[in-house]
């Protein structure tokens, strides 16, 4: 199965800062403490589409709701954690960033994830302003977005360079109507915008570094080349000279 092997390495560096964010999370006991073994998160996935990341996080043990405007991906969702075993713990609701707060209540979720998310709403800062307004007090955000340095780069050395000219040349780093991203981010800009929504940026990473700039085919046909990779994308993760050629910067922020 090659797919799932790319898709894995593609995720593994979020996965594992995110895992251990909640096992952070959970260790601390604020608000509602108790007592050991450690308490399940509520976790609510804004954006969470088909749910890949919520029934893993589930899986974990932790109760998920995963917001989404789509009925379609919410019924992928439905089948996945059926799949999956863990119905009981990952939940679907119709809604999206303006409606978030009346879906969850307010300060009621520990951790918001919002991935791949900020790149396609109309106003990011309001889709960040809704996830501190359901977090308690120190919840935690994790962040992934599209990162324009990165998307420039890959379409020139694919040999799109007028694509390349039109993203650089675009605020939101878009070559146009051909672009299935809309908008994409500077490490500067992310980190802001998530201050100015009142979070604590606490780590940032960079996140396929170098797997989407390889050749499937070197992952795929070499011997151990998958592991390597892993362990690239893992060792320059948090590494500043690397990270303006990752494809996405993944955030995790406290909410102050
Ligand atoms: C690129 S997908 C990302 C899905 C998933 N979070 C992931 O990382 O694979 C973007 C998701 O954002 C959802 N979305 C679009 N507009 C939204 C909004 N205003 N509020 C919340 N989610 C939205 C889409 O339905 C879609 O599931």
């Amino acid at each position: 199965m090659v797919e799932p092997r790319r898709s894995a390495i593609r995720s593994a560096v979020v996965f594992e800062a995110l895992q251990a964010a909640l096992e952070a999370r959970q260790s601390t006991h604020e608000p509602d403490p108790q007592p050991a073994p450690a308490r399940s998160l509520r976790v609510v996935d804004l954006g969470g589409g088909t749910g890949g990341l919520a029934v893993r996080i589930a899986q974990l043990g932790h109760e998920v709701v995963v917001v989404d405007p789509s009925p379609d991906a919410l019924a992928s969702l439905e089948n996945r954690a059926a799949q999956s075993g863990v119905t009981g713990s990952v939940r679907g609701v119709l809604g999206d960033a303006a409606t978030l707060h009346e879906v969850v209540g307010e300060h009621s979720t520990d951790v918001v994830i919002c991935h791949g998310v900020l790149e396609v709403v109309d106003e990011p800062a309001e889709a960040l302003a809704a996830a501190a307004a359901v977090l308690v007090d120190h919840g935690c955000l994790s962040v992934l977005a599209a990162q324009r340095s990165a998307a420039i780069f890959g379409r020139a050395i694919a040999g799109h360079l007028d694509d390349a000219l039109a993203a650089l040349a675009d605020p939101d780093g878009s070559w146009g109507s051909t672009d299935p991203v809309p908008r994409r981010f500077s490490r500067q800009q992310l980190a802001s915008l998530v201050a100015e929504a009142g979070f604590t940026v606490a780590e940032v990473r960079g996140v396929r570094v170098f797997a989407d700039h390889l050749s499937g085919a070197v992952v795929d046909a070499e011997p151990g080349a998958a592991d390597a990779l892993l362990e690239l994308e893992a060792a320059v993760a948090t590494d500043l000279d690397f990270m303006s050629m990752a494809t996405q910067l993944h955030v995790l922020a406290t909410r102050s």
